[in-house]
């Protein structure tokens, strides 16, 4: 199983992850990512049929804001 989350620190909204993976991340009100599984808490499991997008998410973001671990992630880790 993997996890997912958005560092929206440093996002630039450039859209390529809601391309790659439609059904795992979503835009806010200012064009950033996030993980609409979890609200981009990262502690939820990314369903098995979208790990690969999440994977093409992970290799297409220009600013490497998509991080996936095989663990949850917990505040004090982001
Ligand atoms: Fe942001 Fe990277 Fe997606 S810059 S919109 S997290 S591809």
């Amino acid at each position: 199983a993997i996890y997912t989350y958005v560092d929206k620190e440093t996002c630039i909204a450039c859209g390529a992850c809601g391309a790659a993976a439609p059904d795992v991340y979503d835009y806010d009100d200012e064009g950033l990512s996030y993980v609409m599984l979890d609200n981009n808490n990262g502690t939820a499991t990314v369903p098995e049929e979208y790990e690969d997008d999440v994977y093409d998410a992970y290799e297409g973001c220009p600013t490497d804001s998509i991080k996936i671990s095989s663990n949850a992630f917990y505040k004090a880790m982001k």
